[in-house]
């Protein structure tokens, strides 16, 4: 009896477990999804793709997807046309009489799959396809004869098949460039005027066409399921895709996307996941998308007046000073001038009072130059151009001038010829390039709730912050990391770097007589060379490894562009003189700026608080060699005329590194900013620069120093517990010191403090990316409540 009974439970309570459990590919007609947070998903029968709703961007937007279940990531690879959108509580149902049909909680439809009727099943299967069948058991729809932005092997693409890319990263709706297999035969990539559809040159194309019914022309691009694409030519002849010999060995997925910077990428993932695996990347196309673009009409790679750098692996795109985002979502748009381009009637005689430029070094606008004048000089073209109300940029280069008109298009990086970009602005225009507005939040923000809970573990923080006081040294980690395994041909990424004699430097800088300041790497000197002020840095205590390492790490050094990274101009190696020169920034520190006698407004500290966070999401993230910069604090941060921030000193690790052979041997940094993982033997990666962004930040939000010297208790306060008191106790005014424009600002000081507490997390892992912490303080992505960043252990130190 007792038997009885307990088996009696067991199935009442346990099967249905037991059943959940099970994946069932199939999916039977009638059956529905509603868009909610951690709904299961239609699963295909290993588990590895799901069919069902993601949550993108924010907690109310749902997009119907098929995705990787079994990776961290959950990389979507197909969502309808479109890739709308649709609020929580939407609903995907297998209909009989039409198939797929997503409706909105209203109960509007909002797509269906295509005119189909007499639905018997549905079927996720294995290889990431959704298929549909009919009552005769025939295949009536698949998701991979509607493609999004990605390929998967066993996938076909017919002539007159497309794929187009997303608008961004987060936004599934069509962007800019498509994949096509045109009806010729050839394979082409092109960009797209997005409103009109109109489709413009290739930029890239596979040539195997043959209006002539030829038998080479293409037929199908194949994606077979050992993991190599081909295009597959009527007469049976293959043009290889993947190259040959290029797939890694062992068990990986594989995809093919259009990705939203208008490359076609070859990515692989393994199947059975350590803690630190991505995507990597196995080829791609264009080859340099920066460059590829210059016969078609159209922005380029990037927005109008953008500027596109390519680095070997991954282009971006970047406002040239002067300009900013018109959509400050879209970091690939266009960009707008920040001040007002006027083509009022102009006094040639004193057009030069009225005009002023920007000057950009090695940047060009290809395109849309209407005047060509040569030969020339610098003087003559800024004058012309000042005198034509139609100028808006001049290029100079080799003797040669170029007159532009805007909308620039095309914009790159050009160092050979050295051209110069002359950006005219009317004087007496705010003086572009100052602080630009942030991106407003979203209106419809929820809004914050602060929770209240204990703070401990505060003394323990301080005794972790003390340590660092002693144990400081200086010991240097860097983390060498190749991004692709693709072998990228060094001749891509080119560096103008100037070498110099020592004799050269100390005329420039006088004798080394103007110090500017002293960091762990040496002493800075003012100098001026031709026309330029510049800083020379003579670095001290080098490993003595030899000229050529030194070389290699200065041009790793040299290939960052950035408009928050100091530029390094040239270097000095001469016997046992190792000096590099970088720009000149004339307002000095951030330390300076912020602890200086007036209060900084907010506007600015926040545009700076951007500006490091991109600097450091470049270095991260961007580089082909990620650089880790170990010592991020307000010291290290310049800030150039128009108090743009940039970040110096990185890579530099390297050059004084003791033993590479070891990872962690001793702390770098410098107390109060240092991450806790110094202390602890674990591994050193990117999130100690995280850390030290966050306490940076908090640095930034309040103008208080990291450790507070408190006068009334003695001790020492630290900031990054003084946060989070004034967080948890809803005291943010006080915390700012009741600074009246960021409190006017209440809801993005809200989210700046917030962001600050997740990058100072102990627990490095839950600390956010740097690009992640970009799109939080943009507002492009909500930030969560964060937890205490209090010490998950503590770790004694006997000294
Ligand atoms: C999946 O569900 C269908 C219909 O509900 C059922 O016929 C089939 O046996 C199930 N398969 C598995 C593996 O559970
Ligand atoms: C799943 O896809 C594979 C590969 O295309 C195919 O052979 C198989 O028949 C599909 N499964 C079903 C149930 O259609
Ligand atoms: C199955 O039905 C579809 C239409 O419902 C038809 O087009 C197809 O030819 C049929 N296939 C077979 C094998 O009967
Ligand atoms: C995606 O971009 C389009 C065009 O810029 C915009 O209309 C749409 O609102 C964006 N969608 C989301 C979810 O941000
Ligand atoms: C193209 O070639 C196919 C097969 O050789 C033939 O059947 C067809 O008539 C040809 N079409 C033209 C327009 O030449
Ligand atoms: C991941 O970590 C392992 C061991 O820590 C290392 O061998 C491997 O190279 C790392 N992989 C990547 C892609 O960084």
């Amino acid at each position: 009896m007792a038997v009885i009974l307990l088996r009696l439970l067991f199935i009442t309570i346990c099967l249905p477990f037991i059943a959940a459990q099970q994946s069932n590919d199939s999916v039977p007609v009638g059956a529905s999804l509603t868009a909610t947070p951690n709904i299961r998903p239609w699963l295909s029968s290993s588990g590895e793709f799901a069919f069902g709703f993601q949550q993108v961007q924010g907690n109310d937007n749902f997009l119907l997807s098929i995705w990787y279940d079994k990776i961290p990531e959950k990389t979507i690879i197909w969502y309808p046309e479109e890739g709308r959108m649709v609020p929580r509580g939407s609903k995907v149902e297998l209909l009989r009489e039409s198939g797929l049909v997503l409706t909105d909680p209203q109960g509007t439809q909002v797509w269906r799959s295509g005119s189909i009727s007499g639905v018997a099943s549905g079927f996720m299967n294995d290889t990431g396809n959704f298929m549909i069948f009919g009552s005769n058991s025939s295949k009536i729809w698949s998701s991979f004869d509607y493609p999004a932005d990605t390929l998967l092997p066993t996938q076909v693409i017919l002539r007159g098949g497309m794929i187009i890319s997303k608008r961004s990263k987060t936004n599934f709706s069509g962007g800019r460039f498509l994949f096509q297999l045109l009806e010729d035969g050839n394979l082409v990539l092109n960009t797209r005027d997005i409103p009109t559809g109109n489709v413009y040159d290739a930029y890239y194309s596979s040539d195997t066409f043959d209006s002539s019914n030829s038998t080479n022309r293409g037929e199908q691009v194949i994606f077979d399921t050992t993991g190599y694409m081909y295009l597959l030519r009527r007469n049976g002849q293959t043009f290889t895709l993947t190259p040959r010999g290029l797939l890694p060995s062992g068990d990986y997925y594989y995809r093919a996307t259009l990705d939203s910077d208008g490359v076609f990428r070859q990515y692989y993932y393994p199947k059975n996941p350590t803690g630190n695996s991505s995507w990597e990347v196995i080829w791609f196309k264009p080859d340099n998308i920066c460059f590829s673009m210059s016969g078609v009409r159209d922005s380029g790679a990037c927005g109008f007046n953008s500027v596109c750098s390519f680095d070997g692996n991954w282009p971006s795109c970047e406002c040239p000073q002067g300009f900013s985002l018109l959509d400050p979502n879209d970091p690939n748009g266009d960009c707008k001038p920040d001040f007002t381009p006027t083509c009022d009637e102009v006094d040639s005689n004193n057009a030069g009072d009225m005009f002023d430029f920007i000057e950009l070094n090695g940047i060009n606008w290809p395109q849309s130059d209407y005047v060509h004048m040569k030969p020339t000089n610098e003087e003559s073209c800024k004058s012309s151009c000042s005198k034509d109300c139609f100028c808006a940029v001049a290029i100079y280069a080799n003797a040669q001038c170029w007159k532009k008109r805007f909308p620039l298009s095309n914009g790159r990086k050009e160092t050979s010829p050295p051209a110069k970009a002359f950006v005219k602005f009317q004087k007496g225009d705010p003086r572009p390039g100052t602080p630009s507005q942030l991106p407003a939040k979203n209106k419809d923000q929820k809004s914050l709730i602060l929770v209240v809970s204990t703070l401990f573990g505060t003394s323990a923080f301080v005794n972790i912050i003390l340590i660092g006081v002693i144990c400081v040294g200086f010991f240097v980690i860097y983390k060498k990391k190749a991004r692709n395994i693709y072998p990228i041909s060094k001749s891509n990424i080119e560096t103008n770097l100037a070498h110099f004699t020592y004799q050269d430097l100390v005329e420039a800088t006088d004798g080394f007589k103007d110090e500017l300041g002293k960091g762990a790497f040496g002493v800075v000197y003012k100098g001026v060379i031709g026309k330029q002020i510049v800083a020379v840095k003579k670095l001290n205590g080098l490993v003595q490894d030899g000229e050529k390492e030194f070389k290699t790490e200065v041009d790793v050094i040299a290939r960052t562009h950035h408009k928050n990274l100091v530029q390094l101009l040239g270097y000095c190696d001469e016997g046992e003189q190792r000096l590099l020169i970088y720009e000149y920034m004339s307002n000095g520190t951030l330390a300076m700026f912020l602890f200086g006698e007036t209060r900084p407004t907010w506007k600015h500290r926040s545009y700076i608080a951007l500006g490091v966070a991109k600097g450091l999401a470049y270095l991260h993230e961007e580089c082909s060699i990620q650089i880790i910069h170990c010592d991020i604090k307000p010291q290290n941060i310049l800030l150039d005329e128009y108090h743009n921030a940039k970040i110096s000193d990185f890579g530099l690790a390297k050059l004084l590194m003791m033993d590479q052979s070891h990872t962690n041997t001793g702390i770098r940094g410098t107390k109060g900013y240092v991450a806790p993982e110094w202390f602890r033997n674990m591994p050193v990666t990117v999130k100690v620069d995280v850390y030290s962004f966050g306490v940076l930040l908090l640095e930034i939000i309040s103008c208080r120093k990291s450790l507070v010297f408190e006068r009334d208790n003695e001790g020492v306060a630290v900031l990054t517990d003084l946060a989070w008191d004034y967080y948890q106790g809803g005291r943010l005014d006080a915390f700012v010191e009741n600074d009246s424009e960021a409190l006017d600002d209440y809801k993005r000081l809200t989210w700046f403090v917030m962001v600050g507490l997740w990058c100072i997390q102990e627990n490095s892992t839950l600390r956010p990316t740097m690009r992640k912490v970009v799109q939080m303080l943009e507002g492009g992505i909500e930030v969560a409540e964060p937890p205490c960043p209090c010490p998950f252990s503590i770790t004694t130190c006997k000294l």
